[in-house]
């Protein structure tokens, strides 16, 4: 399973650090992404883990300020970087065209993109989950789709304790897999060491974006030991 830990907006640089130190004797045969703050991407100092962004700029160089640009992350040893996550499209209004030309710059400088994908309960209620997410994936017709992995996000589930069935999520992934045959899919939303015993019954699920308990090592421990 692969594992990608997303801190959002989290920590200190002290509490970074001490969290790195104690990551360290985190003890998993599973692959794990690390995806820290951005200003902390220059401490990340973990063997053994591979290091991601929290997002990138649709821009290559030049005047725009505030943006980080893929070949700048590429600099940093950035390896994977979470595109599209609901929360940058609510924060920042990112739209699917723009979520795309990242993906090209991400692609073009070699770092994998994750691209997240999900529904709101309100579409999920009037039964448009499916042809929500066909929407969001048409973005990835003539990009090089293998090379993207695709987390399914319930925007309802992220960080709300709320998990879909296991028929559920895997209804989505299945329609997900008919579309991109190669990608890593991966679930994301309110995962952790209580579901996972349940999330484990997926057909599907090839590893996990995690939010709320990346930041919890004792129970990360106990998710990695179960999945
Ligand atoms: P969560 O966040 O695990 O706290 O629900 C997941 C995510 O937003 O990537």
């Amino acid at each position: 399973m692969k594992i990608v830990l997303n801190h959002k907006c989290n920590f200190t640089k002290s509490e970074f650090l001490k969290y790195q130190q104690e990551f360290s004797k985190i003890k998993t045969s599973h692959p794990l992404v690390l995806c820290p703050s951005t200003p902390y991407l220059s401490l990340f100092n973990l063997p053994n883990t591979s290091l991601g962004s929290q997002d990138v700029s649709c821009y290559e160089t030049g005047a725009h300020t505030g943006d980080v640009a893929a070949s700048q992350l590429k600099m940093m040893n950035v390896e994977y970087t979470i595109i599209g996550h609901s929360e940058r499209r609510r924060d920042h209004g990112e739209k699917d065209s723009d979520i795309k030309e990242k993906i090209e710059k991400l692609l073009s400088v070699g770092i994998t993109p994750i691209l997240c994908v999900g529904e709101t309960k309100e579409e999920r209620e009037c039964g448009k989950t499916l042809e929500v997410i066909a929407k969001e994936l048409s973005i990835l017709n003539d990009l090089d789709k293998e090379k993207v992995i695709i987390a399914y996000e319930p925007i309802w589930a992220i960080g709300t304790g709320e998990v879909p069935t296991v028929a559920e999520i895997d209804e989505v992934l299945e329609s997900i897999r008919s579309k991109a045959k190669e990608s890593i899919l991966l679930y994301g939303g309110s995962a952790n060491d209580e579901n996972i015993e349940e999330l484990k019954k997926s057909k599907y699920i090839e590893g996990y974006l995690l939010g709320g308990i990346s930041l919890k090592l004792e129970k990360l421990q106990v998710f990695l030991d179960l999945c």
